[in-house]
């Protein structure tokens, strides 16, 4: 399917939320795998399903509830995600990034994405939170990214950088929210792949030695598309599982990644409330 999203496919999904909520927030969210449990902090929530957007997405995926929250938290106004669609779903590349065009449009300065994640790097453990330092676009690299297509100058630069597309100032907040509470937390790099199936044991010694500390099947997209627009962004992920790479290694599996989702659901909202009190 060739079909690229217009400024005025844009334009129609966001009159439609506009006239659903009087709240005008400045921040989006994104909640992954078995993280939805996050938006229920929200207050004053107006709730839209994505069914009924024009154009949005709808992800088909056990622990993504598919709709949007809007409310205040940590007295900002916030849109919430709860739930995303994935590539892997059989959305275009541009249908992944639909929802973050739409903020833009929204006038939506922030985004923090969240994830869940396979720990690549040896010292991570299940429960732990990774903030997002820097990504591999490896899923750009062969072919599939968002921004792919006719430009629209009033959105964003043919040719966006990026470097330090995961706000440095919004990563240290992150890291001192996450020392203060006791969490266990890193910096390091997410990689993107397509999936849906997980990685061999071969593939996971490749990404590694590539310099990737987790992985995952999300975010990447999102992310291209708000640094495209000029949005900040903040990149958590949950660690769910730990990967090893060795034949005979448990293999990973959707139940613990919900499972972990569990222990970082608190962990995560400590840390966002903490970015939220101090944007
Ligand atoms: N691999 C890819 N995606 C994931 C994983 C994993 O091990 N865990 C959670 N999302």
């Amino acid at each position: 399917m060739s079909h690229f999203f217009t400024m005025e496919d844009f334009q129609i999904a966001a009159d439609f939320i506009r006239k659903r909520t009087a709240h005008r927030p400045k921040v989006g969210m994104i909640l992954g795998s078995g993280l939805n449990g996050l938006a229920e902090a929200v207050e004053q929530a107006d709730i839209i399903p994505y069914a009924e957007i024009p154009n949005y997405p709808v992800s088909t995926v056990e622990g993504h509830v598919g709709r949007l929250v809007i409310g205040t938290l940590e007295g900002q106004e916030v849109l919430v995600m709860q739930g995303r669609a994935h590539f892997y779903e059989g959305y275009t590349m541009a249908q992944v990034g639909f929802p973050v065009r739409v903020m833009q449009v929204l006038g939506l300065e922030t985004l923090i994405v969240t994830n869940a994640a396979g720990g690549l790097n040896l010292s991570y453990r299940p429960g732990d939170v990774m903030i997002i330092g820097d990504h591999i676009n490896l899923l750009g690299m062969a072919g599939q990214n968002p921004l792919y297509g006719p430009n629209i100058d009033a959105l964003g630069p043919r040719f966006p950088s990026m470097n330090g597309a995961y706000d440095p100032a919004l990563r240290a907040i992150a890291r001192e929210a996450a020392l203060q509470a006791g969490i266990p937390h890193h910096e390091g790099v997410y990689i993107c792949l397509a999936g849906p199936s997980f990685e061999s044991p071969a593939d996971v010694r490749f990404l590694r030695l590539i310099g990737a500390d987790a992985v995952g099947m999300s975010t990447v997209p999102e992310v291209l598309v708000a640094r495209h627009g000029g949005m900040r962004v903040l990149g958590l992920s949950g660690i769910s599982n730990k990967l090893i790479g060795e034949e005979g290694a448990p293999p990973p599996n959707h139940e613990e990644v919900l499972e972990a989702g569990k222990i970082l659901v608190p962990r995560l909202e400590t840390i966002i409330r903490a970015v939220l009190r101090r944007l």
